[in-house]
């Protein structure tokens, strides 16, 4: 898809990733709509600001309306609360699951008829490697975010009809918030997001976006259990 004429909705894009989306979205010269719960920590200059939080099937329906025009979604907002699966907090575990996969489908199933009216609209699912791996601490995320990846899979069956490409995006440790507490090597933000745009106008179906990534999913069939690739 050209990027540079495409009409641009971003979710959770006050911060991390998703601001790095909008921004260089913008740089592209599309137009672009950034989503927030809180607007009004946006800092994207040339971007439309949009109340958005993805768990709100109501604000979503509203940012539909509002971006009425939008060819592509960039489903990036998502939590990780580091709960264990065994004795973490259930109302965590829940809160993983309501917006990285809840509020990622309330997106799709809003965004769906809009894309479709452009003709050649995209979908970009933030997955990570996580949904392929099990790691201490990140295993209630790591079902979300496995999730996500079946999502996008299925959306691929349902939409390919309407002209909708659905691409999923895989990574690993990456220098945002969500990992400021865990130290260990990290991406830059901004090296992956433009991987993953990249692989968006190519077309790719999944967007392995680092080393972690490629071998994580060249490993698909083997014993999960194993492998400790991830950063
Ligand atoms: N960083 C990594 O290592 C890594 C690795 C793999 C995948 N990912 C994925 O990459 C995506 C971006 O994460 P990040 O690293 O940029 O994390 P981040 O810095 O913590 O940013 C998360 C963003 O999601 C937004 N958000 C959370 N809940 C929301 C909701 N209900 N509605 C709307 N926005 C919401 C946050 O908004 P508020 O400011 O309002 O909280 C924030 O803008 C996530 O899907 C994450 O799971 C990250």
């Amino acid at each position: 898809m050209d990027l540079s004429s495409s009409v641009a909705v971003v979710t959770g894009a006050n911060r991390g990733l998703g601001r790095e989306f909008a921004r260089q979205l913008v740089e592209l010269g599309a137009t672009v709509f950034a989503g927030a719960r809180n607007p009004a920590s946006l800092d994207v200059p040339g971007a439309t600001p949009l109340p958005l939080d993805i768990t709100d099937p109501d604000q979503v329906a509203e940012a539909a309306r509002i971006a009425s025009d939008a060819n592509l979604v960039i489903n990036n907002a998502g939590v990780s609360t580091f709960a264990r699966l065994v004795d973490g907090d259930l109302a965590d575990i829940r809160k993983e699951m309501e917006t990285n996969y809840f509020g990622t489908l309330h997106m799709v199933r809003a965004f769906a008829p809009v894309l479709k009216i452009s003709g050649r609209g995209a979908f970009l699912n933030v997955s990570s490697v996580m949904a392929w791996l099990g790691y201490e601490h990140s295993n209630t995320y790591g079902a979300s975010k496995a999730a996500v990846w079946a999502l996008s899979n299925g959306l691929r069956a349902e939409l390919s009809g309407d002209g909708i490409q659905v691409s999923s995006l895989f990574l690993a440790s990456t220098d945002t918030d969500m990992m400021a507490d865990v130290d260990v090597p990290k991406n830059d933000p901004a090296d992956v997001v433009r991987i993953a745009l990249e692989g968006l106008a190519a077309g790719e179906q999944e967007i392995l976006a680092d080393q972690a990534a490629v071998d994580l999913k060249a490993t698909l069939s083997q014993d999960r259990g194993r492998f400790s690739g991830a950063r």
